[in-house]
């Protein structure tokens, strides 16, 4: 690690924007640390961050054992909960542990906190008797978040649990299936490979053409849409592309418009499709709850409706949410998804197909949707589809996080009848 830089100092600052400013942990490494990092210290202050937040609640109840109250300012608790999870996850020595988190103290105008940083860091990497009943410590999930899956998953909700406090496998998707890869295949989708190589993902082989970086669940969306030649195909929501980009390597003949809302993420997706050499037929920044200000006749064979909503399944790869998300933004969610599913389905042609999709666990945001789509949309029924390692659900299946290694993913397939 390089002496010039304080890497606590920087992890600190980054967690006082997740924790105390809301702002999402991918959003805060960006705009905190210098342009100038080196590639090393970033990947060192990154994982350091992903770790202690995908640990927090229980990271943080381990010092504030040694602590008579509680310590307000937010930046010395976050530089705390930072040492703790240096030794949990990091392997990294105790003496360095301390003397970096004070000097990044110092750094931070934070001379008042040295001794109460030297004293309780000291006191917490040497307990190995720390225990705790409180669920929210334990199991690093907030309490209504925990409550919910206990409820919607009665018995799946701690293997969910388990899963998104761990670092996820790197999964990719192959454009040729037939390639031998280091790690193992995907028994159902053959374009997915779990590499053995966590750091595989910066090589030149994935920056090239013939790899993406994608979940397996996620690659059933294109997988069971089964694009064929000729079709004219919509991905409603669709930045940053992934499963756009699915669509077109499973098929290149295909009429695919791509819609997203936000400008910026619309960028991602051109950036997607030019890297892997793929061609879209319309581009469109637009609402997907207005259509009218978008859409071309005629009607789609096919829609991929990917809805934004709460990625509790995918937890693990954005630990921020476990802090951040709140049950207000599963009521907004909610709303929002079911305004899409009502408005987009018009779009589909009689005899069409629409998958909706959502990176969540959750039955408000997924089954329970679909019964009350279906309950005022009587000229659509349900397709069964065939996901070997998914829940059934009343409507649609779900694959539970960490099943497989997997993201947690829901789908259903519903047609058009008249
Ligand atoms: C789950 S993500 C889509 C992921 C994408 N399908 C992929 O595989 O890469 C949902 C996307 O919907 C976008 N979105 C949110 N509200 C929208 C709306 N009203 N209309 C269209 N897109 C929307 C979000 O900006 C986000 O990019």
């Amino acid at each position: 690690m390089s002496q010039r830089l304080n890497t606590r100092y920087w992890a600190a600052q980054v967690m006082y924007q997740v924790v105390h400013k809301q702002q999402h942990l991918k959003q805060a490494l960006q705009n905190v640390l210098p342009k100038t990092t080196e590639q090393q210290d970033k990947a060192w202050i990154q994982n350091l961050c992903y770790q202690t937040l995908r640990n927090h609640q229980n990271s943080s109840a381990r010092w504030q054992k040694f602590t008579s109250k509680p310590v307000k300012d937010i930046i010395v608790a976050e530089l705390l909960t930072l040492g703790v999870a240096q030794k949990l996850f990091l392997d990294t020595p105790d003496h360095a542990i301390v003397n970096e988190s004070i000097k990044a103290a110092k750094k931070l105008n934070k001379h008042w906190a040295t001794g109460l940083i030297n004293k309780v860091l000291k006191l917490t990497i040497s307990d190995q008797t720390f225990s705790t009943e409180n669920e929210e410590n334990l199991y690093n999930h907030q309490q209504w978040w925990i409550d919910l899956l206990k409820k919607d998953w009665p018995k799946h909700w701690q293997q969910i649990i388990a899963a998104n406090n761990q670092k996820p496998p790197l999964w990719i998707r192959s454009r040729n299936p037939n390639i031998t890869m280091d790690g193992t295949q995907h028994t159902q989708i053959k374009t997915a490979w779990l590499l053995n190589n966590q750091h595989a993902s910066g090589s030149q082989e994935l920056k090239g053409g013939q790899y993406s970086v994608q979940d397996a669940a996620a690659q059933y969306a294109a997988t069971i849409l089964q694009p064929q030649t000729g079709e004219k195909i919509l991905d409603a929501c669709a930045a940053p592309g992934g499963k756009s980009c699915h669509l077109l390597e499973l098929s290149s003949e295909i009429e695919l418009d791509i819609l997203e809302k936000e400008p910026l993420r619309l960028r991602l997706v051109e950036e997607n499709l030019k890297r892997l050499n793929l061609t879209a037929s319309r581009i469109m920044v637009g609402d997907a709850t207005e259509p009218n200000a978008w859409f071309q006749t005629p009607k789609y064979d096919k829609i991929l409706l990917d809805v934004p909503c709460s990625a509790a399944g995918v937890a693990r790869r954005n630990p921020d949410i476990k802090l951040l998300r709140q049950p207000e933004h599963l009521q907004q969610l909610t709303q929002l998804q079911q305004q899409i599913l009502q408005q987009i389905a018009q779009l589909l042609k009689v005899g069409g197909q629409m998958l909706y999709v959502t990176c969540s666990v959750f039955r408000s945001e997924n089954e329970r949707q679909i019964k009350k789509f279906l309950r005022t949309n009587d000229n659509f029924e349900e397709i069964d589809i065939q996901i070997d390692a998914a829940e059934v659900c009343e409507h649609g299946q779900q694959i539970i996080t960490g099943t497989d290694n997997m993201d947690g993913f829901y789908y259903c397939l519903l047609s058009r009848k008249s």
